[in-house]
């Protein structure tokens, strides 16, 4: 087995399916406030998809081995909830964490990307939390090129969560993504330099850390689905897609909203191919 390069037609595809997911997480962004319930974003955001961009939500009825079919078009993970929270009847209060994770399929690419929401005010602790997980996730994508080797990016993710006295989870991790969701290889947010495998340009998967404020350890829980921190600890996550070029990196899930990236990552990396 072995990590796919992409083609110059999929590295097209795979631009336009990510500018689109990062759409619908712009399209979202002013309906997060408290009172809004995690099902009405979700109905929202499958609808902008359907009826907008006519891309598919690829999480609806996804079924890996040993789960129950997805039921929601998107993921939102409020609070202690570290991943793949069921959108539901639960309205947000002011001070909620939310990440809202979209998925989309448009001509047979995915692309993937989530970032953090708060509902009115969040606390200090929420927020720096936040900001935390965005500058791992940037870190990592920093040290994307070719000849760098996958542990380079868990390394840097690990060091600068542990250092702020927050713990990576170690369950769920980045992957490869095309025309399939879920591909190899796993990019683990935690690691050591130069170990695992070497990148390659046309290499394209997804970083997206999962930072606990408390313990990392995580629960499952009974709808087959949803994780959560074992601690009640908050959780927070942020997710690009990326593609290895020649020189370093391309972001691929970019839109006019999205945040910028930290002031300390240098744009060397976003050099234009194909
Ligand atoms: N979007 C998630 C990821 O980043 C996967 C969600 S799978 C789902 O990999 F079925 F829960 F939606
Ligand atoms: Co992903
Ligand atoms: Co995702």
């Amino acid at each position: 087995m072995s990590i796919s390069i992409k083609s110059d037609e999929d590295i097209r595809g795979m631009r336009i399916a990510g500018r689109l997911a990062a759409e619908v997480l712009d399209y979202i962004t002013p309906f997060v406030k408290p009172g809004v319930t995690t099902a009405e974003l979700d109905r929202l955001c499958h609808e902008y998809m359907t009826n907008v961009q006519d891309s598919i939500p690829a999480p609806l009825n996804y079924c890996p081995p040993g789960y129950t079919p997805y039921p929601k078009a998107v993921c939102t993970s409020v609070n202690d909830v570290i991943c793949h929270g069921i959108p539901g009847d639960k309205a947000l209060k002011n001070g909620d964490a939310v990440n809202i994770d979209v998925t989309i399929i448009k001509d047979g690419y995915h692309g993937d990307t989530s970032r953090m929401f708060y509902a009115g005010q969040p606390s200090i602790l929420a927020k720096r939390l936040g900001d935390i997980t965005y500058e791992c996730m940037w870190l990592g994508i920093s040290k994307i090129r070719p000849g760098a080797h996958l542990g380079d990016i868990g390394y840097v993710i690990q060091q600068h969560a542990e250092k702020a006295g927050y713990s990576v989870v170690r369950e769920f991790c980045g992957h490869g993504i095309g025309k399939v969701f879920h591909e190899e290889p796993q990019v683990l947010h935690y690691g050591r330099p130069g170990t695992l495998e070497k990148l390659e340009a046309g290499m394209i998967f997804t970083v997206e850390p999962m930072i606990n404020a408390g313990r990392r350890e995580i629960r499952e829980m009974g709808d087959g689905w949803t994780i959560r921190t074992k601690d009640r600890s908050l959780s927070a996550q942020w997710e690009h897609t990326v593609l290895v070029t020649e020189t370093g990196y391309e972001v691929l899930t970019v839109s006019p909203g999205m945040p910028p990236p930290p002031a300390f990552i240098k744009p060397a990396g976003q050099t234009e191919t194909a």
